[in-house]
C-alpha cells in the first residue's frame, strides 16, 4: 500500500475480515473463500498466504486459484506451520515440554491447537499436511519453489516460509518430463 499498490485480502470469516477492515491502517478485504478466489485470472503479481494454506479445507483448488490469479512470472509468498511441528502431539504444544510424535508423519489429519493469551482462550483449527503434500500441490498448479526457509529455536522448527514463481506455460511442458 505505502509503495503505491493495489493490496485485497480475501477472508472468509466475516468477524475477521470486519477486523482486518477497521483495523490502522483499514485493509481492504474481500468475503471469500481462496479455494474460489473473485478475481481475474492473471490479475496479481504477488499472492501473499501467511498462515493460511495449513487452514484451507481444500488445498488442491487453493493452490489451483492461486496459479489462475497469479500473471506468469507472479510470486506465492507463503508462511505455514512447519509440517515437522504440526506433526507433534497438539495437547503437548503450550506445556513447555517436547511434544512427541504420536501419529504417522505421512497421514494428513485435522487437529486442534488450544492456547490462552490475556487470558483469552483460542482454538486454532487446522490441517497436519506432511511437506510433500504442500510441494505437490503447488507443482500440480503450476508453482515452483525458488527458496524455503526454516525457523525455530526448539528441536523441531516451527515456521515454513517458501517462495515460489508461476510458471509460464512454456516452463510447465519442459519441467513436466
Ligand atoms: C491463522 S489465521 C492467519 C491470519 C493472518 N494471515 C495472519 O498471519 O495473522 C488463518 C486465516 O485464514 C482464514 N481462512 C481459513 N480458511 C480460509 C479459506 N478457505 N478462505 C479464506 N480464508 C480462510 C481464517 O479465517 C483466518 O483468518
Amino acid at each position: 500500500m505505502a509503495a503505491g499498490h493495489t493490496v485485497v485480502a480475501v477472508e472468509r470469516s466475516p468477524t475477521l475480515a470486519r477486523a482486518a477492515r477497521t483495523d490502522n491502517p483499514p485493509v481492504t478485504v474481500v468475503r471469500g473463500d481462496a479455494a474460489a478466489l473473485p478475481f481475474p485470472d492473471g490479475s496479481a503479481g504477488v499472492v501473499v498466504a501467511c498462515m493460511v494454506l495449513q487452514d484451507v479445507d481444500d488445498l488442491d483448488h487453493t493452490s489451483n486459484e492461486i496459479a489462475r490469479v497469479l500473471r506468469p512470472g507472479g510470486s506465492l509468498c507463503l508462511a505455514i506451520v512447519h509440517p515437522f511441528a504440526s506433526a507433534q502431539d497438539p495437547t503437548s504444544f503450550h506445556t513447555g515440554q517436547p511434544s512427541p510424535i504420536t501419529a504417522p508423519y505421512l497421514v494428513e489429519r485435522r487437529y486442534e491447537d488450544r492456547a490462552v493469551r490475556d487470558g483469552l482462550a483460542m482454538t486454532f483449527v487446522s490441517d497436519h499436511r506432511p511437506l510433500s503434500r504442500y510441494v505437490g500441490a503447488l507443482a500440480s498448479a503450476g508453482l515452483a519453489i525458488t527458496a524455503m526457509r526454516e525457523f525455530g529455536i526448539r528441536p523441531i522448527p516451527w515456521l515454513l516460509v517458501c517462495r515460489a514463481l508461476k510458471l509460464s506455460h512454456q516452463q510447465r511442458d519442459a519441467t513436466s518430463h
